[in-house]
């Protein structure tokens, strides 16, 4: 039996390819390779010494599904495969909706005519919107997203979770990811964004590495300690282990679950800032520049339900998420270019 990993030559998912493997599961990736490389895969078999089951391919295409179905066995799915710039997603919203909510629905039928009915699902703390409650519990309402993107993942959780209310043979698990950062200790595996990045973390690691000359701190008069933006970051590798704890329940039968994964703990824009120049030596010039539209003041999880019933808890802090994130961006100053 295998588990069908689409979007696994991406960030998070290469990482729980690692993850999968050590833990003893075959793995089949799915992935059209839209913002990703294969070489990430040639990386994962270079640390766990298995070799990982590639199809290039789209899941809108519903023959590369099927073939992949007729072909393995696969047991359950880990659907990463989506597009992810929030920029981006308000400028191509339709692009966005096809390929994350168009793209899903045919997965899923392809699963149900083939009797797999096993699915974990890469949402996002961004389903809370602006937080009813800190620290973020799973029972928090969910809110106003504030663009496209935000929605395909608040939508796609109200789907499957239809889907399991139709058909309680579904397991559906639900995993809203907070902040993810850092990379393999190996140095050969990390997020490897197109062009100027987006997200602090890479922002900061290209800074670090000459590429971008400064960063730009988005806003300093939150109703936070230092007035900067206040989140949640995990290890990308705690990230990772907590697909492989989402597997062992969904063995065990889950039904339809919603799990926060981050360590409950909140740095803000600066404390980061900080923390990397501790961990590295490197320093980070940086700029305070006007609020980003659609940004937050706080956003942090309870993670408390997924120690319960998972079993899983972050393992890693902020020090090695920065000496991860670093040594990674060292090594590859063009991700998997060079
Ligand atoms: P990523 O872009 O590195 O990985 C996504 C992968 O999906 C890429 O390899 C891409 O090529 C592939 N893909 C996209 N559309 C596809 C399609 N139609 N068919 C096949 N493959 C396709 O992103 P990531 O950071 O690894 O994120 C993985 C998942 O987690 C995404 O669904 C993302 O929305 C979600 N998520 C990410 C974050 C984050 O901050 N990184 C936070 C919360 C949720
Ligand atoms: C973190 C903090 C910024 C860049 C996004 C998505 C969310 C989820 C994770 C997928 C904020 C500040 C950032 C920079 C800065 N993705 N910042 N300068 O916005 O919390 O979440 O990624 O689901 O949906 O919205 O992450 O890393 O972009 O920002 O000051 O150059 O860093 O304002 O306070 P965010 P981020």
């Amino acid at each position: 039996m295998a588990i069908l990993v689409t979007g696994g030559a991406g960030y998070i998912g290469s990482h729980t390819c690692v993850e999968l493997q050590n833990a003893g599961y075959d793995v089949v990736v799915l992935d059209n390779l839209v913002n990703s490389s294969e070489k990430s895969l040639d990386r994962v078999e270079a640390i766990t010494g298995k070799k990982v089951k590639f199809y290039k391919g789209d899941i809108c295409d519903r023959q590369i599904l099927n073939e992949v179905f007729a072909k393995e066995s696969i047991d359950s799915v880990i659907h990463f495969a989506g597009l992810k710039a929030v920029g981006e997603s308000v400028q191509k919203p339709w692009e966005y909706y096809e390929n994350n909510i168009a793209g899903t629905l045919t997965l899923v039928d392809v699963m149900r005519q083939n009797g797999c009915k096993n699915i974990i699902f890469s949402s996002s703390a961004t389903v809370y919107g602006n937080p009813a409650q800190i620290p973020i519990t799973e029972e928090c309402p969910k809110g106003q997203c504030t663009n496209p993107y935000g929605w395909t993942k608040s939508m796609l959780e109200q789907i499957l979770s239809d889907i399991y209310k139709a058909d309680n043979e579904w397991n559906v698990v639900l995993l809203r990811y907070f902040n993810p950062i850092g990379a393999h200790k190996s140095g050969t595996m990390g997020e490897n964004p197109n062009g100027i990045p987006n997200n602090l973390m890479p922002y900061i690691t290209q800074v670090a590495v000459g590429k971008l000359p400064e960063l730009g701190v988005f806003g300093d008069d939150y109703d936070t300690p230092d007035g900067t933006g206040v989140r949640d970051y995990i290890h990308v590798v705690d990230l990772a282990d907590g697909h492989v704890k989402a597997l062992k329940k969904i063995e065990e039968k889950a039904g339809l679950k919603i799990y926060n994964l981050g360590t409950g703990v909140g740095y803000s824009v600066l404390d980061i800032v900080k923390n990397f120049e501790a961990a590295t030596g490197v320093k980070i010039p940086y700029q305070i520049k006007p609020r980003r539209a659609g940004d937050i003041a706080t956003c942090y999880s309870d993670a408390t339900k997924a120690k319960e019933e998972l079993g899983w808890t972050a393992k890693y802090g902020i020090k090695e998420m920065c000496e991860d994130s670093w040594r990674w961006q060292k090594n590859n100053p063009n991700g998997y270019e060079d």
